[in-house]
């Protein structure tokens, strides 16, 4: 595993458009992305630059079950807001929040074998979670429908006007399909932040921190901000 550890945000979103820039460089097709506040530096570096992502597929992590392409809350708006509207690809996917949870999973597995992923984009939960693969999630997992812990609910509710509205599930890509990218970019901003990394850089591997299984992984790279590491 590679560690990166910059000043802030800013710089992290910077380190990890270089990164994705250099594989693009040569065969980087397929890019994995996630949302919450930690990849919208890189997005802004990403609409911000004069890179042509027209020939690039986006395959997203997570959606909240229930909400609507068209919802402001929902994943598909942030997206289309941070960076498809501005750099559109030549395709895009994410789980959609009012598909059917008996078919929406094999669907979107499905999607993620036929395009498989060069570089996925990864933030973290303070609880360690990855995508929505909350804690005691099967390393095995792969695409369904998850009940969000309540911690989660709670870190997601800054998002929401009242608490009430954050949704209690998701679909989320599983923990085995985040692992089957080739490089994966871990960005972790934030003093919160910072015993969920200690936890999955150094703890042992286990299911009660999602994040820990990226050290299994053969090619990983982890931004961090002086905050987010310091107890690294
Ligand atoms: C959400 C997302 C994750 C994200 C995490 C951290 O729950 N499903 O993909 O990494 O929260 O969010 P933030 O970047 O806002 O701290």
């Amino acid at each position: 595993m590679e560690k990166i550890i910059v000043k802030d945000n800013i710089e992290g979103g910077k380190k990890a458009f270089e990164l994705i820039k250099e594989g693009m460089r040569q065969e980087t097709k397929v890019l994995g992305l996630a949302t919450g506040s930690t990849p919208i530096a890189l997005y802004k570096e990403m609409t911000e630059s004069d890179l042509d992502f027209g020939h690039m597929t986006a395959i997203n992590l997570d959606e909240y079950f229930g909400l609507s392409a068209d919802n402001d809350q929902s994943y598909h708006y942030f997206m289309q807001e941070q960076l498809f509207s501005k750099k559109p690809f030549k395709e895009t996917f994410i789980p959609d929040g009012l598909a059917d949870e008996e078919t929406e999973p094999a669907r979107y597995d499905k999607i993620i074998d036929e395009h498989p992923i060069d570089i996925q984009i990864l933030g973290i939960g303070t609880n360690g979670h990855i995508g929505f693969n909350e804690p005691g999630t099967s390393f095995d997992s792969t695409t369904r429908k998850v009940s969000l812990t309540e911690s989660t609910i709670a870190s997601n509710k800054r998002n929401f006007e009242k608490a009430e509205e954050v949704p209690r599930y998701a679909y989320s890509m599983g923990i085995k399909s985040i692992l089957s990218a080739k490089e994966i970019i871990l960005m972790v901003f934030g003093e919160e932040k910072a015993e969920a990394i200690k936890k999955t850089l150094e703890g042992p591997i286990t299911t009660d921190v999602p994040g820990s299984v990226l050290q299994q992984h053969p090619n990983v790279v982890v931004i961090m901000d002086e905050a987010a590491a310091k107890l690294i």
